[in-house]
């Protein structure tokens, strides 16, 4: 029997990085959470990856892509979020709706600024999307974990 292999240092980076992230006592939304996690990574491994050769149309196709995956799925994630804090009266909503808002316009410009396919936009979009996650889920997300936990939502 051939014996269990260890995790790939990529896959162990990711599984650490992944219980880095709070648990917010809604299941759907912490899912949500590790898939978006998911995509900014496989975004880092992109740009890593461009970073050491010139990069073709194809490649910054790639890039466009992942930008417009990111923010189709943070879109669908933060609507979901703010029905459920508004169909239980959550006091926090107006507070974290303007975040979200502020996020969505963040990656609008990114994605403009992408379009100059200048290898450095897309160094500052892959620090500012990780620092963004973490700090939103840990510390924005995680306020709501009680409040919904005390209005049984799980
Ligand atoms: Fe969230
Ligand atoms: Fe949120």
């Amino acid at each position: 029997m051939a014996a269990p292999q260890d995790p790939s240092p990529n896959e162990a980076f990711r599984a650490r990085l992944s219980r880095e992230l709070r648990d917010v006592g809604v299941s759907a939304f912490n899912q949500d959470h590790r898939s978006m996690l998911g995509a900014i990574l496989n975004f880092h491994e992109l740009v890593e990856n461009l970073s050491r050769r010139r990069p073709s149309n194809t490649d910054w196709r790639q890039v466009d892509d992942a930008m417009e995956h990111l923010s189709t799925y943070a879109s669908t994630h933060f609507k979901a979020e703010e029905s459920l804090m508004s169909l239980h009266g959550f006091p926090g909503l107006e507070e974290h709706r303007r975040e979200h808002e502020a996020f969505v316009q963040r990656l609008a410009v990114f994605r403009q600024e992408v379009r100059t396919r200048n290898i450095l936009v897309t160094v500052d979009v892959k620090f500012f999307l990780l620092e963004w996650l973490f700090t939103h889920i840990n510390q924005m997300d995680y306020k709501y974990a009680d409040f919904f936990r005390r209005k049984g939502v799980s």
